[in-house]
């Protein structure tokens, strides 16, 4: 048995910046992973982080009301405030760290335009941000010794007297089983990319974290507002970052034509992402793309451009779709990229579950509403990491471990030789995929209700399939068959949450569009859809929208 005043589960940047604050308060912090921390898929954020800075003339509540209007007035406004009010202060916290940021002609940190946004207030480095950040944090969480238990997979949370106070967990390489007891658990441990095939998420992100909480019930909330990215490579689904449109990119169809125009013709390509998904997949429907895309033009942006700022993004294109974007228009397609929903949380990141924090991706402190505008996901978990790991600090100090001893772990190890036992039976490879691909057909970007409804039907078969499903590596040693076999668990619940979250949201809201509900319901939707684990399934019940200076209004780009 292992003890810590504070567990972190999950190393990426909100993980790893919750870490770092919570050290700096003085208190033993560690972090756990089931990767080395700079595979933490935080790596693959692309495009920048998002910051009003006063002195390049920008405001805090511009970029607010650019956020709350980007999450079609899902989004609570008073955590929308203290992110945008807070985003200066952690950009400029991380350029002291080591962030090496892109810099303007002057010598400035570097802007770029993003998404849904009136003033260029995105922060970069070329193409690869989310990587340039993972890297300096971690060398912050060296500096610091914070203890990192990296690939290790958290079974279970462990609760005692209705607190929180550790995990149960499994060390890869040797398969053991082991109880780290906390006086206050953070969760940081990302999105749910992979309930859908396919996604621009890592093949680790399982949505461990949002189940893992919902199990020892955390409610999940706006868990049917899921992201379709406008520009993912037809190939792989694969990320082409919304840089490439904020350097200037366009997006054509088939005829070659700048469609845009007429769905969001003042924003045209930076419209919000939700925006433009189903303006892609319009044209698509309606016969005007080829192959089931339409294209991103970089070709007019030149060498130079391209090879300081999208260089990343030229050579996946390379790669997995044979096209050089130097040339070429790049076939793409809207993809599976975010979860805007997840563990409700206060701005502090602590739950209802006393002991247990959540931020960043597995969180939803509602930033983000129906819709995340592009760089704020970063921003979110800088700014959410920092302040549960402040917050739980404040709490652990003076506080006691609670009285668990190792046999705490006793149920995850009988779970685990009972699957082990079991023979001859399906393995989990088809039940994922077939999960994946029932996500992506009636959960993407247009929803109905009957499409939904299947969905739901068939989850339901998956779970029962999944219940005898049998592992056939029967080793210790790195057995990814039986991880990936647990993480199918942890998948489940975030599908079945998806599906029931959008059945119950009866309008189109944001990355909710019903074909056969088409308009926004502000009289009866402004409000948020919570997911409380039940013993028959899900258990429903709703939130008001918090508004506090932004009035609700027609949404138009
Ligand atoms: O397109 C992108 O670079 C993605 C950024 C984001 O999701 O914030």
């Amino acid at each position: 048995m292992f003890d810590h005043d504070i567990l972190v589960i999950g190393a990426g940047l909100a993980g790893m910046r919750a870490a770092l604050a919570a050290r700096e308060n003085g208190v033993d912090v560690a972090v756990l992973s089931k990767v080395h921390p700079v595979r933490s898929h935080s790596n693959a954020a692309q495009g920048g982080i998002n910051a009003a800075l006063t002195e390049r003339g920008d405001t805090w509540e511009d970029h607010g009301f650019d956020t709350v209007k980007g999450s079609d007035y899902l989004g609570d406004q008073d955590a929308i405030e203290v992110m945008c009010r807070e985003a200066g202060r952690e950009v400029i916290a991380t350029e002291h760290m080591g962030v090496i940021y892109s810099r303007d002609e002057e010598g400035k940190l570097g802007t770029r335009a993003f998404g849904g946004q009136r003033q260029a207030r995105t922060f970069y480095v070329g193409d690869f941000t989310g990587q340039a950040l993972l890297h300096v944090l971690y060398e912050q969480v060296m500096r610091l010794d914070v203890r990192v238990y990296e690939e290790w997979f958290v079974l279970s949370l462990i609760m005692e007297d209705g607190e929180c106070c550790g995990a149960v967990a499994m060390e890869m390489r040797s398969g053991e089983i082991h109880v780290i007891r906390a006086k206050a658990v953070i969760i940081a441990a990302g999105g749910l990319g992979r309930v859908f095939e396919p996604s621009t998420n890592a093949l680790i992100c399982t949505g461990d974290g949002m189940s893992l909480a919902y199990r020892v019930g955390a409610p999940l909330m706006d868990m049917e507002m899921v992201q379709y990215h406008p520009t993912t490579l037809k190939s792989n689904g694969a990320l082409m970052s919304e840089a490439a449109r904020g350097e200037g990119a366009y997006l054509i169809n088939a005829d070659g034509e700048r469609f845009m125009e007429r769905y969001a013709p003042n924003m045209m390509e930076l419209a919000s992402r939700d925006v433009v998904s189903r303006s892609e997949q319009t044209e698509i429907n309606e016969g005007r793309g080829k192959d089931g895309c339409v294209f991103l033009d970089c070709r007019h942006l030149g060498e130079k451009k391209i090879s300081e700022s999208l260089s990343q993004i030229r050579e996946l294109g390379k790669d997995f779709a044979n096209v050089d974007m130097l040339y070429e228009p790049v076939p793409i397609r809207p993809g599976m990229h975010y979860q805007m929903g997840g563990i409700k949380t206060n701005v502090d990141g602590e739950t209802i579950v006393p002991g247990l924090y959540a931020a960043g991706e597995t969180a939803c402190v509602s930033v983000h509403g129906g819709n995340r505008l592009g760089a704020n996901s970063l921003l979110d978990t800088l700014v959410f990491g920092r302040r549960s790991g402040e917050h739980a600090a404040g709490l652990v100090k003076g506080k006691s471990h609670k009285a668990i001893n190792d046999s705490a772990a006793n149920g995850d190890r009988e779970h685990i030789q009972e699957m082990l036992n079991r023979d001859d039976a399906e393995g989990f490879g088809q039940v994922r995929l077939e999960m994946g691909q029932v996500m992506n057909q009636h959960l993407a970007v247009f929803r109905e209700q009957a499409g939904m409804e299947e969905a739901k039907s068939k989850l339901v078969g998956l779970r029962e399939r999944y219940a005898s499903v049998s592992v056939t590596d029967k080793g210790k040693t790195f057995n990814t068959n039986l991880i990936f076999t647990l993480e199918l668990g942890f998948m489940l619940d975030c599908a079945e949450a998806i599906a029931v979250g959008a059945t119950e949201r009866r309008e189109s809201r944001g990355a909710h569009f019903r074909t056969d509900m088409q308009d926004r319901n502000d009289e009866n939707w402004l409000k948020h859809i919570l997911l409380t684990r039940g013993t028959e399934g899900p258990e429903i019940s709703h939130l008001p929208v918090v508004i506090t200076q932004w009035t609700p209004e027609a949404r138009k780009y």
